[in-house]
């Protein structure tokens, strides 16, 4: 896996020697973000070989690397999920390429559905903290020791800094913040009721289906983490309503601008 992550590398380095200090992901119906950079150089995912292609639609898949005000960073347009077949590992790949590619601090955005049922759709949850039990580790499997430790401490893989940095800046544009823990399931089927009710007794207050497995390996590299979701829906039982994609992404679009505004000032 070390060799596959340095052909990527190489691969990348052959389009552009861009050197980002900042990565970030876009999750469902947030692609939108990547207006606001201004983009020095752009690397699709196909051009990449061995990297994992999403398969959803609304997912476009592409690293785009450019400026945020004065901040170098890259940004993935679109992800894969593990729920798309990969094993974790190559789930995980493109977070480790961006760290190998100097990235020292990501942002990780997703749609989740709400569990608190203080939550409403719509509204912007900061991660505290993450249950990834439901899904393989991404770091299973023989250590990629020039990344990282074989056993990574996880007591704090959000980190505090940047939360609190989250909370200042969107008290300053009177957005009212959530918080709380976010649960990773496998998907690719929503959740039954009874799946949600569990997950609410454990302490999760959002549910989605990326994000914890790639906190894990961007702290495994001594990346700083921070995850902001987008509450797009209430989760499964919760409503008297089915879930539906087309749902959470048109709340996605409604929340764009309030995220959009908060990410770029964090950055
Ligand atoms: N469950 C899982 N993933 C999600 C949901 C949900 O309710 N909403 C958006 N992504």
């Amino acid at each position: 896996m070390y060799q596959k992550l340095k052909n990527c590398v190489n691969i990348i380095r052959k389009k552009t020697d861009f050197k980002p200090k900042t990565a970030i992901v876009l999750g469902s119906g947030l692609g939108g973000y990547a207006h606001k950079l201004r983009v020095e150089a752009e690397v699709s995912y196909r051009e990449i070989e061995g990297f994992p292609v999403s398969t959803v639609a609304g997912h476009e898949g592409k690293f785009l690397f450019g400026y945020i005000k004065d901040r170098p960073v890259v940004m993935m347009q679109g992800r894969v999920h593990y729920y798309e077949g990969y094993d974790m590992i190559d789930v995980v790949l493109p977070i480790r390429l961006m760290g190998m590619l100097g990235a020292d601090t990501i942002f990780l955005t997703n749609a989740a559905g709400g569990i608190n049922r203080d939550f409403t759709p719509g509204d912007l949850m900061l991660i505290t903290d993450h249950i990834p039990s439901f899904v393989p580790s991404p770091l299973r499997g023989a250590n990629i020791d020039e990344l990282g430790t074989r056993f990574p401490d996880m007591s704090r893989v959000y980190d505090e800094e940047l939360c609190e940095k989250v909370r200042v800046e969107a008290k300053k544009q009177d957005i009212l913040l959530r918080e709380g823990v976010y649960v990773q399931a496998q998907g690719p089927n929503y959740e039954t009721p009874a799946e949600i009710r569990m997950f609410g007794t454990l302490g999760a207050d959002a549910v989605g289906m990326s994000t914890a497995c790639e906190a894990i390996a961007a702290r495994h590299m001594g990346m700083r983490v921070c995850g902001i979701s987008c509450i797009t829906n209430m989760a499964s039982g919760i409503l008297d309503q089915p879930l539906d994609h087309q749902e959470v992404q048109r709340v996605a679009d409604t929340v764009k601008e309030k995220f959009e505004n908060l990410v770029t000032e964090i950055i």
